[in-house]
């Protein structure tokens, strides 16, 4: 039985007076702590009621046993993997856009004219060109991705002589793809679940700036096309989740023309980068991609889910997606069809309400000033990092990720690998601030991603000092061992 209208408002009120104490208070508290065994029981035990119970007690139940355990995101002293703090205003959106859950599939509502907008808005904020219908929003850049590799598969086959949704991949030459060992996993698993085989994405080398090897691509192109494979498919990054780096998109994008190529780019971090002056360089030619995959739920703070898909082509993607069963006809839709005709998704949420208040709360001036922010930030820590003996900056600082490490004098490579593998989990438990490490070149590193405009100077120095704190405790651990 749904409760009473009255029930609902009272209820709302206290939603948003509990919503509004938390992120008023997240500055304040622990980043992250591990949650206490009974509560962790509580949630996972929980057994399914019987009976109904009073909005109210759910809302109780929320704010003692649900709030109280974040993941730690919405802390400016978080630094962990690439997640941000929610943007005010998306939070506020989400809750109206669930009030009409709509499905955003297709069809004449504000829902669906606001994802066409907001694509489009996205689409001018990073300069990537934007046909009417060439872009849609999905779950994250690991959906986006498929969608823009399936394209591109289904360019290549068709370049070749095949229609792949009749027949399949079976007997066709290999398809081949090219990408650097930097290339966040979602492009291996798009290109394994699309029938490519990982065998057949190529890792291309970086050189010392971490960027794609130009040359390197050019000959891995030219082999395979000499063993009769078919290359079709370069992924560039516009900010790489190791090191933020963003590769040279002009010459490869050179490449791909001459070798009639699909070029797609990653950029689901730091796409956005784009709107700081100060790094806009780095960007040329990103414009010149087939497609790009990026993340509103990333540094522009939509709250999480929301990815983007952007193709210069639109056809390329309908012709790989649209499948319209009869009940499913839509005589009034226009041109371009629903979205469920560009994806994997039939029915679809309302995602387009939070980015709409996201972009439309900050503008973008705002938008671009907080980038600025958050890349001057990461400077200065990759500054900080240089200036302290004790640390070592492993990549320079290309966007708003801080690649680095415990210097660990005296130890064998494999103990300071031992020690900076151990160093994140370790600062995190102690709850200051939220820092997670990966592998780089065979190196044990922690790398700082900075995506919230509240963070200050001082948050920097207690990250380091939180580093150094655990790192000379685990040092000095090894060093008796
Ligand atoms: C560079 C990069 N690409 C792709 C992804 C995957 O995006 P999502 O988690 O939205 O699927 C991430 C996630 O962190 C990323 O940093």
């Amino acid at each position: 039985m749904s409760p009473a209208p009255d029930d609902f408002r009272a209820a709302a009120h206290t939603a948003a007076d509990l919503v509004s104490d938390y992120l008023d208070g997240l500055p304040d508290r622990p980043v992250w702590q591990p949650m206490e065994p009974a509560d962790r029981k509580a949630l996972l035990q929980a057994p399914l009621p019987e009976g109904g119970a009073p909005l109210t007690d759910l809302l109780d139940f929320i704010g003692a046993g649900v709030m109280p355990a974040p993941m730690g995101n919405g802390n400016p002293r978080f630094f962990g993997w690439v997640n941000s703090a929610p943007a005010p205003a998306g939070v506020l959106a989400t809750l109206a856009a669930s009030a009409m859950n709509p499905s955003s599939a297709g069809g004449d509502h504000a829902d669906v004219h606001l994802e066409r907008t907001v694509v489009r808005w996205i689409a001018e904020l990073v300069g990537f060109p934007h046909p009417a219908g060439g872009g849609l929003l999905t779950s994250g850049t690991s959906m986006a991705t498929i969608l823009c590799l399936a394209a591109a598969r289904g360019r290549a086959a068709r370049l070749a002589g095949w229609d792949i949704r009749e027949d399949g991949l079976a007997g066709m030459p290999p398809l081949v793809a090219y990408a650097t060992g930097e290339t966040h996993s979602c492009v291996r698993k798009a290109a394994e679940l699309l029938g490519l085989g990982s065998k057949h994405l190529r890792t291309v080398a970086t050189g010392p700036d971490g960027l794609l090897d130009v040359a390197e691509l050019r000959a891995a192109v030219a082999r395979d096309r000499a063993e009769g494979l078919l290359p079709f498919l370069v992924v560039a990054s516009a900010g790489t989740v190791g090191t933020g780096a963003v590769d040279a998109f002009d010459p490869i994008a050179d490449i791909c023309a001459e070798e009639q190529l699909w070029l797609h780019v990653d950029g689901a971090y730091g796409a956005f980068g784009v709107l700081d002056p100060e790094i806009a360089h780095r960007y040329a030619g990103l414009g010149r991609a087939d497609s790009l995959a990026l993340d509103p739920h990333k540094w522009l703070g939509v709250p999480v889910d929301c990815g983007c898909a952007l193709v210069r082509d639109t056809d390329e993607l309908r012709g790989t997606f649209s499948l319209v069963p009869s009940y499913l006809r839509d005589e009034a839709a226009g041109e371009l069809g629903w979205f469920s005709e560009y994806g994997m998704e039939q029915t679809r949420p309302f995602r387009s309400l939070k980015v709409w208040a996201t972009i439309a709360h900050r503008g973008r001036q705002g938008i671009s000033d907080d980038i600025a922010r958050c890349t001057a930030l990461a400077r200065r820590l990759g500054e900080m990092v240089e200036a302290d003996p004790e640390l070592e900056l492993l990549a320079p600082v290309q966007t708003s990720i801080v690649a680095f490490r415990h210097r660990v004098g005296g130890l064998a490579p494999e103990a300071v690998n031992a020690v900076n593998r151990e160093l994140p989990v370790a600062v995190q438990l102690r709850g200051r601030v939220f820092v997670t490490g990966a592998l780089l070149d065979g190196r044990e590193m922690l790398r700082a991603c900075l995506l919230n405009a509240a963070t200050t100077e001082a948050d920097l120095e207690l990250l380091l000092a939180e580093v150094r704190a655990v790192g000379d405790a685990l040092t000095e651990r090894s060093a008796a061992r």
